[in-house]
């Protein structure tokens, strides 16, 4: 019967579909036959025959209805997009400066050995400070405005990362050769020169025989890497709880090359790092024996190096998210 042919009716394509049609929906089509029929009916069952005639329409059109996509396919085909046109590029994100020159600091001490090494930013008070011969009252305090955590007391936003290397020379497997980047805070005041946070790279390296003179040429090499062949460093006394001697380096100003610019405030040197013997004391704070190991650390703050490889002289850029600064560093 018609209605089997219908039910079974599974079109390959457009073409066969469209025959259907015109069989059984198409103005001459099987379904307008039938209803023609309809005044042959006798009256008393002409409405039982008006509902059988109304399924069978129903059947036809919907399993049409089913197979229509074949027809918008095959209207859809032809040359809707341009396949040979070159592709919409997306926009490039940058690597953050910050970001650039950490890694940079970062692989120039991996070839010297050195491996990377970090540790949590909120620090109790032992690993931030008293390890580091700064018991409490000791007024070194004062030089880093702290961050307390609410909560306890004894935690505090680590205001160095010289906390990591509190925390290696714990660990107590000697010798050690690390290098820890990570973001410290600061209780400061925002402006142009400070920041509540800011990012250092902290070098620690403890062995037998370790040497003032080692550390010396770990830096200038660090810095002719960093800066070119041509940058002088210089060493000034200075004081940290936790090295003995310690100091501060200077390099070359790099910008003006001594000849006296804003960045070496016309003197020619740029300070760009904190360093010194580690202290015995801290060394015995983590039973390693003086007498035996020796070692030099070193902590420089990676906005300052930035500042100084790509002269940005204001804090507040680096955190701003400005694209018109990000931008810059596309090529980093
Ligand atoms: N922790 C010091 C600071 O934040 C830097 C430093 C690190 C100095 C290691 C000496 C040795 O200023």
């Amino acid at each position: 019967s018609y209605e089997q042919e219908i039910k079974a009716f599974q079109p390959a394509d457009a073409a066969e579909l469209e025959a259907y049609r015109i069989k059984f929906l198409g103005t001459k089509g099987i379904v307008k036959q039938i209803f023609g029929e309809m005044k042959n009916v006798p009256v008393e069952q002409k409405k039982e025959a008006g509902q059988v005639l109304n399924a069978f329409k129903q059947l036809a059109e919907s399993q049409y209805e089913a197979f229509k996509h074949l027809t918008e396919n095959s209207q859809k085909k032809g040359p809707s997009i341009d396949e040979t046109l070159p592709g919409t590029k997306l926009p490039m994100g940058t690597r953050h400066p910050l970001r650039v020159v950490e890694n940079e600091i970062v692989s120039i001490f991996e070839k010297l050995g050195f491996s990377v090494a970090t540790g949590p930013e909120i620090e109790d008070d032992w690993h931030n400070f008293t390890s580091l011969n700064m018991p409490e009252h000791h007024p070194a305090r004062d030089m880093q405005d702290t961050f307390y955590v609410a909560q306890n007391p004894d935690w505090v936003l680590r205001t160095h990362t010289s906390s990591v290397q509190a925390r290696i020379m714990e660990q107590g497997n000697l010798p050690v050769r690390v290098i820890c980047p990570g973001r410290v805070y600061r209780n400061e005041t925002i402006s142009a020169r400070a920041h509540c946070f800011f990012h250092q790279c902290e070098g620690l390296y403890i062995d037998k025989n370790v040497s003032f003179a080692d550390l010396k040429q770990t830096l200038y090499y660090f810095v002719t890497e960093m800066f070119g062949p041509d940058t002088k460093v210089r060493f000034r006394p200075s004081y940290f709880p936790f090295t003995e001697p310690s100091a501060e380096m200077d390099i070359s100003c790099t910008v003006c090359g001594g000849k006296g610019c804003n960045l070496c405030k016309h003197t020619g040197w740029v300070e760009i790092l904190g360093c010194g013997m580690v202290h015995p004391n801290m060394l015995r704070n983590f039973g390693i024996d003086p007498e035996v190991y020796t070692g030099f650390a070193f902590g420089m703050g990676v906005e300052r190096i930035t500042q100084v490889k790509y002269q940005v002289n204001d804090l507040r850029l680096y955190s701003q998210n400005d694209v018109r600064f990000l931008r810059q560093f596309q090529s980093s």
